[in-house]
């Protein structure tokens, strides 16, 4: 078969995509169920309708795009990733996946391929944790991973639940449908910018993800005592915000101190009430996020920083409450799907090299219920969740292209 992928279309819709964004270009902010959010969503179902794919969604949002293959009853070959960008972010994170899983598909329509296993694009809803505080939020439930309930119950900054939302977008199911067994899927795989620099460094065309580690967030409320910014005496202070401060760096000190390179701590989130300069910080809300390539290791940095919060809470006489919105275990890739990617990349003589994905993906999440593997391609500098995140046309094509020989094998 002769797969050739047109560049030029898929910059094209790149960047259209891009351009439903909610903060002024480069950057690029698409919070779900957003009316940006929904009218970027038109647009990728556009285009899917556009490839003769049959679109169904369900009561999340989570969009499917299905070709259909010869023997449609065999459980199908995924592919996808998600379209929501967090605030200030840049047009490739995700977008690439769903775009380039889109053009995967066309290339191989165009090269004449027919698949025997229905091939199916997949579109997660809010994959980035920005309304509801909890990452992988569609691929989560699709997995039934979490909890209905506690899904129904999750509410954004502002009260709003996402019950509400989802049926503000159209989106009124049962959210117990979500859920897709074991087998419904024959194999996952999700096409990614790297997200780091080791790919560029390296100067490899691909990587071939071979585990995705451990992620875990924390949101921790610190109360303490306002009143008048210039009344009240340095000594009789219990300020929230010198408290979460502190907090914050034993965060720091935890990930470094944890012997291993792979910990990372990082405190994203930090509202402080009543937020004004002349008024002492009474409540302040913390979101924190700890992840390792091993997560025993992760699960003693939690500790450490729980800790902490307990000693910062005697000292200081602040009253500090966590709760941990998630701690998920790492996922291994499949062997076979890692094959597949290998063996594309070589077809087109590809550099690869395997890697594990320090970022969390929806494959996280689809290899409770399928195998699953992830390729990389490199982006500049290895930025991303920030503007000036770039891969260039180049690396896109050799990640499709990769894709798409993958798909080929796995849908045969
Ligand atoms: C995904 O966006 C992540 O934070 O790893
Ligand atoms: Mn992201
Ligand atoms: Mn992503």
């Amino acid at each position: 078969m002769n797969l050739k992928i047109n560049t030029a279309q898929l910059s094209s819709e790149l960047e259209t995509l891009a351009g439903f964004s909610d903060a002024p270009a480069p950057a690029v902010t698409r919070v779900v169920f957003s009316e940006t959010d929904r009218r970027a969503r038109r647009y990728v179902k556009e285009l899917c309708a556009n490839a003769g794919l049959t679109v169904r969604e369900d009561a999340v949002g989570n969009t499917f795009a299905r070709w259909l293959g010869s023997e449609p009853g065999l459980p199908a070959i995924g592919t996808g990733s998600h379209i929501d960008a967090i605030p200030n972010a840049g047009r490739y994170d995700g977008t690439v996946g769903v775009l380039g899983g889109l053009e995967a598909i066309r290339a191989l329509q165009r090269g004449g391929f027919r698949p025997r296993r229905s091939i199916e694009l997949v579109l997660f809803t809010s994959e980035e944790p920005t309304r509801f505080g909890i990452g992988c939020l569609g691929s989560r439930l699709l997995s039934g991973t979490l909890d209905v309930a506690k899904a129904s119950g999750l509410k954004d900054k502002e009260g709003k639940s996402l019950d509400e939302w989802r049926a503000a977008a159209g989106f009124a199911a049962e959210l117990r449908s979500v859920a897709l067994p074991r087998g419904h899927y024959a194999g996952f795989v999700e096409l990614h910018i790297e997200q780091g620099p080791l790919l560029e460094q390296h100067g490899t065309a691909l990587g071939v993800v071979t585990a995705i580690a451990a992620p875990s967030s924390l949101r921790i409320w610190v109360e303490g005592e306002g009143g008048h910014a210039g009344a009240v005496l340095m000594p009789g202070r219990r300020d929230a915000l010198s408290a979460a401060a502190e907090i914050t760096l034993a965060v720091e000190a935890a990930a470094k101190n944890s012997g291993a390179i792979d910990t990372v701590g990082t405190t994203g989130v930090c509202d402080v009430f009543p937020g004004a300069i002349n008024s002492i910080p009474v409540r302040v809300r913390l979101e924190i996020d700890v992840r390792d390539t091993d997560e025993a290791r992760r699960d003693t940095v939690l500790a450490h920083i729980q800790a902490s919060c307990d000693e910062i809470a005697g000292r200081r006489r602040v009253a500090i409450r966590t709760e941990m919105i998630n701690a998920d275990p790492p996922a291994t890739c499949d062997q076979q799907i890692v094959s597949a990617l290998v063996a594309g990349a070589a077809k087109h003589h590809l550099s690869c090299e395997y890697m594990v994905s320090r970022a969390y993906h929806d494959s996280l999440f689809m290899a409770r219920i399928a195998p699953v593997a992830m390729l990389f391609i490199p982006c500049r500098g290895g930025y991303s969740h920030r503007p000036d995140e770039f891969a260039s046309p180049e690396a896109i094509t050799h990640g499709t292209l990769g894709l798409a020989e993958a798909l080929a094998e796995l849908a045969a």
